[in-house]
């Protein structure tokens, strides 16, 4: 099997403020859906601080949905993706359809653009963030080197389905650091690696999660889905689920 095949079969596997609202001042009012159709509703804080006439904005989310080993690696020591299990119980199109958006570091966009890897959904937009790649050389992603910041706030801020952090550990690595992911989504595949690409490399901060969903498949995989504390557009969104 093709390197950029086995990439994108792992992240199946693994289940695998925004323009004039002060998120410093956000309150949460109701939950639009469940963790899988997507999207939260906050109170827009005006200057005024009117609290009468709340406006609820819809917030996209930023979930990290990644393939792991038990032993925390995303992949192996080179690069091996062969230990994650194809799990015929897991939808993969369900999986798919929650998204419209997917964000890539450059070394994990490079693998999925390998002869044979599969395209992306239709109507899926690619974002991939590098500063050494060049926009004329990739018009089918829109590359971002800067702005990381600026760049997701307008992503999160446009109408539509959740944005896919694909990965891989540098990226979530920076947006993690930036507050900027509202869910970590693990798939533990039974296996020790000991060694590769870890989940989160060093340096990061300790962060706390609040587990919202969790399932054990026959094939000993076992999915957990955590809300990043701290970040506003999943606190309230604490729908625990299991098998
Ligand atoms: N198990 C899974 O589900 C899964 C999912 C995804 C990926 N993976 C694996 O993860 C590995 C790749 O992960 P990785 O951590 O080595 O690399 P990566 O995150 O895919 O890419 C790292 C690159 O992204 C760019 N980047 C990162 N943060 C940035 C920022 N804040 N601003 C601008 N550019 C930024 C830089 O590109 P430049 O050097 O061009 O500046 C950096 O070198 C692969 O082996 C892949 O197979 C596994």
């Amino acid at each position: 099997m093709q390197r950029g095949v086995e990439l994108r079969d792992g992240a199946d596997v693994a289940l695998f403020g925004v323009g004039g609202v002060d998120m410093t001042n956000v309150a949460f009012v109701k939950i639009n859906g469940s963790l899988k159709a997507g999207h939260a509703a906050h109170r827009e804080c005006s200057a005024d601080q009117n609290a009468q006439a709340p406006r609820e904005v819809s917030v996209r989310r930023i979930r990290y949905v990644v393939a792991t080993s038990v032993d925390g690696y995303i992949a192996g020591p080179k690069g091996e993706a062969d230990w994650i299990i194809r799990d015929s119980e897991i939808d993969f199109r369900a999986l798919f359809d929650e998204f419209d958006t997917v964000l890539l570091g450059r070394r994990t966009y490079e693998i999925t653009q390998s002869p044979g890897a599969p395209p992306w959904p239709a109507g899926m937009s690619v974002y991939v963030f590098s500063r050494t790649l060049r926009q004329r050389d990739h018009p089918e992603a829109t590359i971002v080197a800067e702005k990381l910041e600026d760049t997701l706030a307008a992503l999160r801020a446009r109408s539509g389905k959740d944005i896919w952090l694909f990965g891989g550990s540098s990226l979530f690595q920076s947006l993690l650091g930036a507050g900027l992911v509202d869910t970590l989504e693990v798939t533990v595949s039974p296996v020790l690696l000991g060694g590769g690409i870890p989940l989160l490399p060093p340096p990061a901060k300790q962060t706390k999660l609040e587990l919202i969903g969790h399932r054990v498949y026959k094939t000993g995989i076992v999915s957990l889905r955590y809300a990043v504390q701290g970040r506003s557009a999943t606190k309230a969104r604490g729908r625990r689920t299991s098998a």
